[in-house]
């Protein structure tokens, strides 16, 4: 595969932690702590792939809504994941970001967090996106919001830089496991030209063969960005008799 055969950009909705655990009569969280370790395969592997910048959703503004014991189980798990995965993570290039509202998140876990991007601001093999407390919405309200407080016009190109996501390009490649088929705010705006893959692993399966072969069903497609094949992949299309 050829370098334009990899994404540049992957962002990822990790569905089916609650069910991979259920199937084995544990508690939901048992499947999220089995979901940061295909996470933590998932980084290694984009990077070794030569993906540069690696998107995932963690925990949406809607997560709320789950059973206290989830919400606060998903909590931990990022705290400790914080202190246990950076150093590795730094040790292999991966430069951490966090994107979402973390006006609602607990002072320790916003410790955590500034901790980690701290620790890897200089770092630039990939760069390594965790949605946390974030939703698409949000995000573009978020945006437009700050342009009016500074009394900026609001346009196509300034919603963009005042997005969460304007340090990186938007996402070639948008991958949800866990067989369902929707966007579930995520990269609401971001995604406009994503080309999504859905995959009915449930996402602690989710691991390198998963992950070569979404990149393998990338590589298959055409994109045009609004334009004909034609101008895209000029004598590439077939002309119909
Ligand atoms: C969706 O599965 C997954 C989540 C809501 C959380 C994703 C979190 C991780 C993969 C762990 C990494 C997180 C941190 C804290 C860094 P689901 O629970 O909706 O699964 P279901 O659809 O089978 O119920």
């Amino acid at each position: 595969m050829g370098p334009a055969a990899i994404p540049h950009h992957i962002a990822i909705v990790m569905d089916g932690n609650g069910r991979w655990a259920m199937r084995r009569y544990l508690p939901r969280v048992a499947g999220h702590k089995k979901g940061v370790d295909a996470l933590r395969a998932c980084v290694l592997h984009c990077g070794e792939r030569g993906v540069r910048v690696l998107t995932v959703f963690a925990f949406s503004s809607e997560n709320w809504n789950r059973p206290q014991e989830e919400v606060s189980g998903l909590m931990e798990l990022l705290a400790v994941a914080l202190t246990r995965e950076v150093p590795q993570l730094h040790a292999e290039g991966v430069r951490i970001h966090f994107v979402g509202n973390r006006a609602a998140l607990s002072d320790k876990v916003r410790a955590g967090l500034q901790q980690a991007e701290a620790a890897t601001a200089s770092n630039q093999r990939l760069t390594f996106n965790i949605c946390f407390n974030y939703g698409g919405r949000w995000d573009i309200a978020q945006a437009a919001a700050s342009l009016a407080a500074k009394g900026e016009p609001v346009t196509e190109a300034s919603l963009d830089r005042a997005m969460a996501l304007s340090h990186v390009p938007d996402p070639d490649l948008l991958i949800r496991t866990g067989g369902e088929q929707r966007i579930s705010n995520f990269l609401l705006w971001q995604g406009a030209y994503s080309e999504l893959y859905f995959s009915d692993k449930l996402w602690p399966d989710f691991d390198e063969a998963a992950i070569d072969a979404a990149i393998a069903d990338y590589a298959g497609r055409e994109r045009r960005f609004g334009k004909t094949s034609e101008q895209v992949a000029p004598g590439k299309s077939k002309k119909v008799a």
